[in-house]
């Protein structure tokens, strides 16, 4: 992604390893839009949680850095007894997929570095193979977003008003992200449309990242409320939705999604507006044969209760909203039903949600997963 820091304008990854120091890099994205800060977790239990506190996040982006963390955790191995690697290797693996639990994406990502580090002979040679295959996690990560990109460009046409729930831009992604890819292509193909980013309460990750990376970008847009989406859909303001997901169903087409995205849904659909989800192929889960049985996070309350942002001063600062004494739910995410979703945009095309299975081949169903 290109940020505008000061007049200079540079390219960052929102997920990097250095490899000298053995520290994945993040971009801090709680401090967004007021602060541009990258932090450097020192061992894996820092990048575990880096996730959890949500420094980093996104499908993509902690897919990225789970590959990343499960490989500094390989390196940090010393001795050679290849059993003893496998087994520190496992409690590694544990740790970081316990970090975040909705998202597929870290899980297929350190399964996809387990089996390339599976074929090692010495604790060096798979420490290696951990690192070269968290790199290619990373990249194919950037090439599906790009390729989702082209696949879906041709649904946005000129003066499209397109809404995008949460963020599923070049933040949740290692760049370009998954419902941005296919407005990026547009946009460099000089179609000009406009974007309504939904707030996304509680933690307002459209107001703050969606809106941000789009104004980085150039791309007109306005952050509404989130109840703001039914009015605007009823008198014909909406023209089509995009969203990402953090677990598709392989089996069935359902989409996990950030909470309030079903709701988006439900009204596209009273309104027949397109409404479409954007993946790269780690998003898939191949096993799950029910949306009922995917883990949806259950966040802390004072997300609902208050809100976080940036004090005048600059540090930033908490604010109760709420009733004090009151309690709250907060679940993170909602599952919608294929029904309700008119295409599924992956690299290798755009699917019906019902016929993901059958295209499993193309879509990288390994047969062991
Ligand atoms: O809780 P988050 O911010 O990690 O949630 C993930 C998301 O950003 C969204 O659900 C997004 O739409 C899918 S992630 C590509």
């Amino acid at each position: 992604m290109n940020v505008n820091i000061g007049r200079k304008r540079s390219h960052f990854r929102t997920v990097a390893f250095d490899l000298k120091k053995n520290r994945v890099l993040l971009i801090e994205q709680r401090l967004l839009p007021h602060q541009f800060k990258i932090v450097a977790t020192r061992d894996y239990r820092e990048t575990a949680q880096a996730i959890t506190d949500m420094v980093v996040r996104g499908a993509g982006a902690i897919g990225a850095t789970a590959a990343y963390g499960l490989a500094q955790g390989a390196r940090a191995f010393t001795g050679r007894n290849l059993e003893k690697f496998h087994a520190h290797l496992e409690k590694v693996y544990q740790r970081l997929k316990a970090a975040r639990p909705t998202a597929v994406d870290p899980v297929n990502a350190m399964d996809q570095l387990r089996r390339q580090v599976a074929s090692g002979l010495s604790v060096t040679e798979c420490q290696t193979l951990a690192c070269d295959a968290a790199e290619a996690f990373a990249n194919e990560d950037v090439a599906h977003c790009r390729e989702i990109g082209e696949q879906g460009a041709s649904l946005i046409t000129d003066g499209m008003r397109v809404l995008t729930h949460c963020n599923a831009g070049w933040l949740a992604f290692v760049d370009i992200g998954s419902a941005t890819a296919p407005l990026y292509t547009a946009q460099s193909a000089g179609r000009k449309f406009h974007v309504f980013c939904s707030e996304t309460r509680p933690r307002s990750q459209g107001a703050t990242l969606t809106a941000w990376e789009l104004a980085q970008q150039g791309v007109s847009h306005q952050v509404i409320a989130d109840n703001a989406a039914g009015h605007l859909m009823q008198r014909g303001e909406v023209d089509l939705v995009i969203v990402g997901s953090d677990r598709t169903l392989g089996r069935t087409g359902e989409v996990a999604n950030k909470i309030g995205t079903y709701t988006r849904a439900v009204l596209a659909k009273k309104h027949n507006i397109p409404f479409y989800v954007a993946i790269p192929l780690s998003t898939i889960d191949w096993n799950l044969k029910s949306g009922l049985d995917i883990p949806i996070e259950e966040r802390h309350e004072e997300e609902v209760l208050g809100a976080w942002g940036t004090a005048q001063s600059g540090k930033r600062t908490y604010v109760r909203v709420a009733n004090p004494g009151s309690g709250a739910r907060n679940p993170g995410f909602d599952v919608t039903p294929a029904d309700l979703i008119t295409g599924i945009i992956t690299p290798a095309g755009i699917f019906k949600p019902k016929k993901l299975w059958l295209n499993r081949m193309r879509l990288g169903f390994a047969s062991e997963s």
